[in-house]
């Protein structure tokens, strides 16, 4: 069930000049629930992180809720 808490992560790109970090990334991530996030090195992990942190900002796209 979705509720105003949940953290939505609408068209997230990161960029980092022509580099392309995090591509149009499209995910809900329900309150309460307990996610990992895997994939290679380089795939873009830190940087989607790093945006929810606020510790990076969004080149392309918003958080909704
Ligand atoms: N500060 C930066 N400046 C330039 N390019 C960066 C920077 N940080 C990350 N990148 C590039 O962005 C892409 C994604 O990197 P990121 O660190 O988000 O991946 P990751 O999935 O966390 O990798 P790892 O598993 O090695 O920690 C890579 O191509 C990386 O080289
Ligand atoms: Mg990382």
């Amino acid at each position: 069930m979705r509720t105003g808490y949940d953290l939505e992560l609408v068209h997230l790109t990161k960029r980092y000049g022509d580099t392309v970090a995090v591509r149009d990334l499209n995910h809900v991530f329900v309150k309460g629930s307990y996610v990992c996030l895997l994939g290679p090195s380089g795939c873009g992990k830190s940087s989607t992180l790093g945006m929810i942190a606020g510790h990076e900002d969004v080149s392309e796209g918003a958080f909704g809720c």
